[in-house]
């Protein structure tokens, strides 16, 4: 026996805080205009009666508990496996979130291609029409065996159909477009995407079939949708990457069933997306040679190491307030390394505009890159080529010693592999036992990297 009590509650979009009166700014997150008003039905179960099922009434030894191995059904998409973990595991949901046009649906119908002759997918897609689907199929290659197609947007509807055909793996693309006539509010609104997503993945987890949602996220990563999502959900995964350029990443940002970090990368090419087995040589195949300010970096994604390039340009200004941009990497990070190596080095980087751009789309957010970016920025101001067999690793501290870097000797095969002789390593990491065939250049600070380049005049 049930009882059902309903109460107003408002939401910010931003980040889940909830609070029982509107506020027009979010006192957790600093968001304005987030707090959105929804319904909230609550089932409380009564205590007299339990409720059934023997997982749900008992505690057990954890000793006693026989493991039961995740039965992963393998993509293979590598790309998307190795974010996965391996595979979709049976009975999962999995949030695929990224800006619109990005290529979730592209990905997902490629998904469609690789498993629908040994899995029934029910894809479900609430903002394109059959003739735009199957466009979309022709264009990237998928047959189409084993995969029904449903454009529909009403909940029931959607539950009856997945009921009736009862998929192996449902795709619901996008949850934000899914609306429940139980609830008022419009869809895309927080109550509809959380009601929505909530009965998908009830019926999914007792009929034992995977959940792909989309969901769309604005530039700033908010949006009702995927971040109210967040915790509901077995995996999350992000689908990155500048429109204009043609990389895209995939990154795990929670997953039940694996390690978080690794990413995917993909090219998007007039019949879909192409799997980039050799990021590294990817992203470094148009970097300019005999240009200064360009510098090979080599950051860890997951377990894999990634060989990009950062780029950055420095000129004189008068402007009172010299301007800074930053494209790939954070601002902060930029603040810091200018100030240590004005600090450090005499460098007046005070009276320069700075810009400092990381080439395909990539972000960094390892502290090892530290090192590429100080080279970077020290070659443009100094205007000094960088040796293009050159590669800097290691963090930055602030008294501008050259801290040591995780997985030092993978990345040094990395960038061996990818042809780079000279590798300038933190002097610890520099003393760990290292791949052979380069030279390792030891680094204790900053003032190293500056005789590296003057070395080079
Ligand atoms: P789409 O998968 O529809 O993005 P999302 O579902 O994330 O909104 O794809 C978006 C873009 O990809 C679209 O602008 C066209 C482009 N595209 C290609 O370049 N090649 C292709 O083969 C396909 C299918 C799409
Ligand atoms: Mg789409």
């Amino acid at each position: 026996m049930k009882t059902l009590s309903s109460k107003s509650v408002y939401i910010c979009s931003k980040c889940d805080y909830r609070s029982s009166q509107w506020l027009g700014r979010c006192p957790h997150c600093g968001a304005w205009n987030t707090m959105e008003e929804s319904t909230e039905t609550r089932q409380t179960p009564s205590r007299t009666v339990g409720t059934t099922g023997e997982q749900a009434t008992h505690a057990v030894p954890l000793d006693e508990l026989v493991e039961d191995e995740c039965k992963r059904t393998v993509t293979h998409i590598s790309e998307l496996d190795r974010v996965l973990g391996g595979g979709i595991v049976d009975g999962s949901v999995i949030l695929l979130a990224g800006e619109p046009g990005i290529g979730k649906s592209t990905l997902l119908m490629q998904l469609c291609g690789t498993l629908g002759e040994e899995q029934k997918i029910l894809y479900v897609s609430g903002e394109e029409s059959r003739p735009q689907l199957k466009l979309r199929a022709t264009r990237i290659g998928t047959i189409g065996k084993g995969i029904l197609l449903l454009t529909e947007t009403d909940l029931d509807t959607i539950l009856n159909e997945f009921d009736r055909v009862k998929p192996d793996i449902l795709i619901v693309d996008s949850v934000q477009t899914i609306f429940s006539s139980n609830s008022d509010s419009a869809p895309g609104s927080i109550t509809q995407v959380r009601e929505c997503a909530g009965a998908l993945m009830q019926m999914a987890k007792t009929r034992g079939s995977s959940v792909i949602l989309v969901g769309h996220v604005n530039k700033e990563g908010g949006i009702a949708g995927p971040k109210v999502l967040e915790h509901m959900v077995d995996a999350v995964l992000y689908f990155e990457g500048d429109r204009s350029s043609m990389h895209r990443i995939l990154r795990s940002t929670k997953n039940r069933y694996g390690s978080t970090g690794e990413i995917g990368v993909f090219e998007m090419s007039s019949d879909g997306l192409r799997e980039v087995t050799n990021p590294s040589a990817m992203l470094l195949a148009e970097r300019p040679l005999g240009v200064s300010g360009s510098c090979a970096v080599c950051i860890m994604e997951g377990t894999r190491p990634i060989l990009a390039e950062v780029q950055a340009l420095v000129t004189p200004t008068s402007a009172p307030a010299p301007r800074r941009g930053a494209n790939g990497i954070d601002y902060n990070r930029l603040y810091l390394l200018l100030a240590v190596l004005e600090k450090r080095l005499g460098l007046r980087f005070s009276v320069c505009d700075v810009y400092v751009n990381v080439i395909g789309g990539l972000r960094i957010d390892d502290v090892g890159a530290d090192a590429a970016i100080a080279l970077a920025l020290i070659s443009s101001i100094r205007d000094i080529v960088i040796p293009s067999d050159l590669i800097a690793i290691g963090e930055i501290g602030l008294a501008g010693e050259i801290r040591r870097v995780t997985s030092g000797s993978r990345r040094v095969s990395e960038a061996a592999r990818l042809g780079f002789t000279s590798i300038a390593l933190p002097k610890q990491s520099a003393a760990e036992k290292l791949p052979g065939g380069v030279s390792i250049i030891p680094l204790t600070g900053i003032y190293d990297a500056l005789s590296l380049l003057a070395d080079v005049k």
